[in-house]
């Protein structure tokens, strides 16, 4: 993973920049059940219509990679049910979507814990993430079952059983254990839902990403919400903590 202050695309259309690495902590989904009468299954069955759309969208627009938070390392207290049904929604997605997504040139990867999911989930996921590895177009990353402190403490660990010596360690070596390492850091971290949190989101790759809070909730989030998002990104002066 890549510190890059010029990561981003600027397009020649309107000299606006397309941030690179963009990342959506995708919430709200139970609130607009909610106030629609529906049970909260309908909310995340909307959630991810939502997710399918907005995965398109921002492959056209020219993101480069897209990570999105759809199951918490604290989502699972949550009652049986609605975690059965997330997962259950989560397979089916995965299953559906992958070869669409493949032909797409989209590049899957996982970002979270594997030896909590359902072997079915994590047999879906891996065909993903293996039949997309070699493709060119937008990196999605898929957080589930991720929490960024799991994140920092697997990375350490792996550092320990790799018997890393100490004068080794570094920021750049302590990043290249994390989930997606790949990836790089993230430009612009949105969150829907009206909750100004992170909620143990991407807290290593986010040390100087632009934070955009929006009321809308996750599956009414798309087009014009996205580019107001866009134009905000683009009022940003980043600095990187240097004299600019
Ligand atoms: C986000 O929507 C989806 C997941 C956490 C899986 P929520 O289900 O948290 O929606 P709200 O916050 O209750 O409205
Ligand atoms: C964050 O939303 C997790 C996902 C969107 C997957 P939560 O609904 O779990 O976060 P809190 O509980 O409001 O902090
Ligand atoms: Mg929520």
């Amino acid at each position: 993973m890549t510190a890059n202050p010029e990561a981003s695309k600027r397009t020649e259309k309107d000299n606006t920049t397309v941030p690179r690495h963009v990342a959506i902590t995708m919430d709200g989904n139970g609130r607009w059940a909610e106030s629609r009468g529906l049970d909260v299954s309908e909310g995340h069955h909307a959630g991810f219509e939502n997710l399918q759309r907005v995965v398109a969208d921002f492959a056209n627009r020219g993101v480069a990679y897209l990570t999105l938070f759809a199951f918490s390392t604290e989502n699972w207290d949550r009652p049986e049910s609605e975690v059965n049904g997330i997962l259950e929604l989560a397979i089916a997605v995965i299953a559906h979507e992958a070869e669409q997504l493949n032909e797409n040139g989209v590049r899957i990867k996982h970002l979270g814990r594997v030896d909590r999911l359902s072997p079915e989930l994590r047999n879906e996921l891996e065909l993903a993430v293996k039949k997309t590895e070699n493709n060119t177009g937008l990196t999605l990353g898929i957080a589930f079952d991720y929490g960024g402190r799991a994140e920092i403490v697997n990375a350490a660990k792996r550092l320990i059983e790799e018997g890393t010596p100490l004068e080794d360690i570094d920021e750049s070596k302590f990043a290249e254990h994390l989930y997606a390492s790949d990836m790089p850091e993230v430009d612009l971290l949105i969150r829907t839902g009206g909750d100004f949190r992170i909620s143990n989101f991407l807290l290593w790759q986010t040390a100087y990403s632009e934070l955009y809070f929006s009321e809308i909730m996750w599956p009414d989030f798309y087009g014009e919400h996205t580019d107001r998002a866009f134009e905000s990104f683009n009022e940003r002066k980043r600095r990187f903590g240097k004299r600019v």
